[in-house]
């Protein structure tokens, strides 16, 4: 069933249906996120190779920059780096990674790195729905430098493979 209506949370929050699930298997296929406009706000929904849907709001919280153009990386490709995650998502402008789960960012190249706005999400047979509320903060990540850095590298090195093919 294709939930059109709100309906109700046990957090009092409420599910909206946002959009076609095959619609977020397109851009995952591309390794890339899915924007859509939900209530005035720009979503981009993300899918990993598990089946889950992860939602952040677009604007990257560095400079603005639209997240879902970045390159998106599957939490199995970087799981012996930080297990756990949701999709990554690569900022176009500047390299830093957000998991799209937490909404952590997990490496920067430089100063100013925030946080995503996170948006929780349900399947609901072949649409998906997301929250009208952003998800409550998680706590922060003590991530060494050594290993942000490294989880950095290789979604650029994914990126850059997806873009030039491996060498
Ligand atoms: S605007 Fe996204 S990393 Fe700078």
């Amino acid at each position: 069933m294709a939930a059109q209506a709100l309906s109700a949370e046990t957090n009092e929050s409420a599910f909206v249906d946002a959009c076609a699930l095959a619609d977020v298997d397109d851009a995952a296929a591309r390794h890339r996120g899915l924007e859509v406009n939900v209530g005035g706000v720009s979503l981009s929904f993300y899918r990993a190779r598990d089946g889950t849907v992860t939602c952040v709001e677009t604007a990257c919280p560095h400079a603005g920059h639209r997240l879902c153009d970045g390159y998106a990386a599957d939490p199995g490709d970087i799981e012996d780096l930080l297990p756990g995650t949701g999709v990554l998502a690569t900022c176009p402008a500047h390299s830093y990674v957000y998991d799209t789960k937490s909404g952590v960012c997990l490496a920067s190249f430089g100063a100013g790195a925030g946080r995503c706005v996170v948006r929780a999400t349900r399947i609901d047979d072949d649409r998906v729905l997301v929250s009208a509320e952003a998800s409550p903060e998680t706590p922060p990540l003590a991530l060494p430098k050594e290993r942000s850095n490294a989880i950095g590298m290789r979604c650029v090195e994914l990126a850059l493979d997806e873009k030039f093919g491996s060498a």
